[in-house]
């Protein structure tokens, strides 16, 4: 039997355990700012949605109730501004890491395929390609921003292509120009287009934008997807909560082969889901929360001599010492506070680190504390 395991990057959070324990033996306790994980609670209204749909025996479908479908479409339309969507636009995944990790193998691809992420990224992009044994290659998301759209990357070979913004780390916005030119680009030379808005109501200095709005996809869905999670908007990270969005074809695909491989999205959370795409107001409730906590975490991350790049998006700070990133990780777990390294999410992170806000302002207030 050949170790799937083998092919695949080692767990990085393994290495962050000595400076946890460092950070741990604080006496005030370990301020956690590495992992990212929502720490505020489910708003009442989505725990009570859950609640009423408790006792469901029955199987439920891949692609969801028809109340479910109508949720997505709607907030689609409403929120991102994407135009003539319907059910066949849309898809429930069990969480987006599935989704991402599990994609390229239900798109069937394999050796001798690309599927290309930008070069600082969240990692489950690279996990996917080497889980059905495609080539990852990685780009540099300015190549984009100039008027030369997609000069460094090669599209021989190239069947997939991530894109994230806000993204995972540096918080970086891609403006609607920048959207625009990936978008034709990659319709030209027939690369499939997944995007991963899962920040997209997360924007503090820019206003995210979808691949969904008309004025990037010209209001049709051909060759492009996006992804989007309940996680982070609802604090909905242990529901499992997400969906994708965009090209019937490929969804229907997708719906397919879900189908038997049993990727459902248990039912009450279907209905938790409804409720929470249907409240605006919790979102903006959380999105206050995160406000604070990045002001002063930012205020106290300068002042102890940080430079901080992108950032204007997302739950995180993209901040470094210009020194390697492992010196910053252990001087901060020195002071009680654990961040994540750069490098996790590509050499080209190794002199920054990632400081998540999603911490409670009870532990924010102490990591500032000690930074002054
Ligand atoms: C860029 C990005 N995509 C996807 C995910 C997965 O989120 P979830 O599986 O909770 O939907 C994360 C989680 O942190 C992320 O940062």
């Amino acid at each position: 039997m050949s170790a799937v395991s083998s092919r695949l990057p080692v767990f990085p959070w393994d290495k962050l355990e000595p400076y946890k324990a460092t950070a741990a033996a604080h006496p005030d306790g370990i301020v956690d700012l590495s992992v990212g994980t929502p720490v505020d609670p489910v708003p009442a209204l989505i725990q009570q949605a859950l609640v009423a749909a408790a006792d469901s025996p029955g199987y439920p479908t891949v692609w969801g109730t028809a109340t479910l479908r109508d949720a997505i479409v709607g907030w689609c339309e409403r929120r991102l501004g994407a135009v003539s969507f319907a059910h066949t636009n849309v898809l429930p995944v069990v969480g987006s890491k599935e989704l991402v990790a599990w994609l390229p193998t239900q798109l069937g691809l394999g050796t001798g395929d690309k599927v290309a992420y930008p070069r600082l990224a969240y990692p489950t992009y690279e996990v996917g390609a080497r889980l059905c044994g495609a080539t990852p290659v990685t780009y540099d998301t300015e190549t984009f921003a100039a008027d030369a759209a997609g000069a460094e990357l090669d599209p021989s070979g190239l069947k997939l292509l991530w894109l994230n913004s806000p993204s995972n780390p540096t918080g970086r916005v891609l403006g609607k120009d920048e959207l625009t030119r990936i978008v034709a680009w990659a319709r030209e030379h027939g690369v499939l287009v997944f995007s991963d808005e899962c920040y997209l109501e997360l924007g503090w200095e820019a206003e995210p934008v979808s691949v969904l709005h008309p004025d990037v996809c010209g209001g049709t869905y051909e060759g492009i997807v996006s992804v989007h999670s309940l996680s982070k908007r609802s604090n909905l990270a242990g529901y499992r909560a997400a969906f994708i969005a965009g090209d019937a074809a490929v969804l229907g695909e997708l719906l397919r082969i879900r189908k038997h491989g049993g990727m459902m999205t248990p039912a009450p959370v279907q209905a938790a889901t409804v409720a929470a795409l249907g409240d605006d107001v919790h979102v903006a409730e959380q999105r206050a929360r995160y406000a604070a906590r990045r002001d002063v975490l930012r205020a106290a991350l300068l002042k102890h001599g940080f430079r901080i790049e992108h950032s204007e998006a997302s739950l995180y700070l993209w901040a470094t010492r210009d020194e390697p990133c492992w010196e910053t990780v252990g001087h901060l777990a020195e002071l009680g506070v654990l961040v994540a390294p750069g490098d996790f999410y590509g050499a080209a992170g190794e002199r920054f680190v990632r400081v998540a806000f999603t911490a409670t302002d009870e532990r924010v207030e102490a990591a500032v504390k000690r930074l002054g």
